[in-house]
């Protein structure tokens, strides 16, 4: 009983954050889970959007794997969510490391016997000082953004297939920019004005690209999986860090991405303002889905 274990952790944990006399409510909470509670992965739910999906599937009664790199924000997150009554617990992984991915993974693989929904979320809008560099060389903003997201999906797929329905949400962005299979670590690029969020621009329609191949090949598995623009200019950290004036609410964006794990919506969408939209063409391009797969592949390497 792998997860009653895990969930024994997580009532340990709200020791932390309960007073004695709601201590009983987590021992209900451990009773609780010899039914099958659902269990969720939100990477980058430390802040802003994740942070606000992770207290609403706590609240719906999901056992949430709260992710992210600062351990005072995500134990935050986790007392919010079980004080309201709710099921969480933080895990630490920085994406510029791969391994830090595979030790994410591995320990979901571990711990749970069953994994109900994965939000690909955790992203960054720039390189903020250029000087960052991903622990194996690679172009940081891609690494987070999609390649460490690439690889946590492709370690946790046969639980997710185990564990059907099941459903993946990758949140990206309208800002979409053609992948340069030549210089795909924007070793070449110079940035001028105009093409400053090209880095972020490449990783989100990277994200599209693995979405609509996932949805091939988990075709007929009961996995599903969509991907999302949430909202414009959301008042989080990545926007004002940016010295952008925000223009909509993280709930905003919460209710979009809600709306891909709770409503009837197919699988291998891209949603804007909650309809199906056209992503970048080249998300049409078949040849470049296989590109992008086989490159992935090559630089998570092939034994993952
Ligand atoms: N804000 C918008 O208007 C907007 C619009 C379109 C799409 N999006 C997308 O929405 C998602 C969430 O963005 P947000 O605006 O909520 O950003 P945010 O408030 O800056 O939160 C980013 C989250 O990602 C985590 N993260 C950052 N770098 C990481 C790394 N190296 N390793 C692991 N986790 C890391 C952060 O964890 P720590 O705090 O622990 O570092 C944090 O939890 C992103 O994918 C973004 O591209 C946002």
């Amino acid at each position: 009983m792998k997860l009653r274990f895990s969930v024994f952790l997580a009532a340990l944990f709200s020791v932390a954050c309960l007073t004695t006399s709601t201590l009983l409510e987590a021992h209900s909470q451990d009773e609780a889970m010899a039914e099958r509670i659902p269990v969720a992965l939100v990477t980058g739910s430390t802040r802003g959007l994740g942070e606000e999906v992770a207290r609403r599937l706590g609240a719906k009664g999901y056992h949430v794997v709260v992710h992210g790199r600062n351990v005072e924000r995500g134990e935050a997150v986790v007392c919010a969510i079980v004080e309201a009554g709710g099921q969480a617990e933080f895990r630490r992984a920085d994406f510029l490391s791969l391994d830090q991915v595979r030790e994410l993974a591995n320990g979901v693989l571990t711990d749970f016997e069953h994994l109900d929904l994965l939000v690909n979320n955790a992203g960054i809008g720039s390189d903020e000082d250029g000087k960052l560099v991903s622990e194996e060389g690679y172009e940081p903003v891609f690494q987070v953004n999609y390649l460490a997201h690439f690889l946590l999906t492709e370690k946790l797929m046969p639980l997710l297939v185990n564990s059907v329905p099941a459903r993946i949400v990758n949140v990206s962005s309208g800002a979409q920019a053609a992948i340069d299979f030549d210089d795909v670590m924007l070793e070449n690029w110079q940035p001028d004005g105009r093409q400053i969020g090209r880095p972020y621009a490449q990783s989100k329609l990277a994200q599209i690209l693995h979405t609509y191949d996932l949805a091939e090949r988990l075709e007929g598995t009961g996995v599903i999986v969509n991907t999302l623009h949430p909202a414009t200019f959301m008042d989080t950290y990545m926007v004002r860090q940016a010295g952008i004036e925000p223009r909509a609410t993280v709930d905003e964006g919460a209710d979009r991405v809600m709306q891909l794990i709770t409503d009837d919506v197919g699988s291998g969408n891209y949603f804007v303002d909650g309809k199906p939209t056209r992503a970048h063409e080249q998300a049409y391009d078949e040849a470049a889905r296989q590109r992008l797969r086989e490159l992935s592949l090559e630089l998570i390497g092939h034994n993952d």
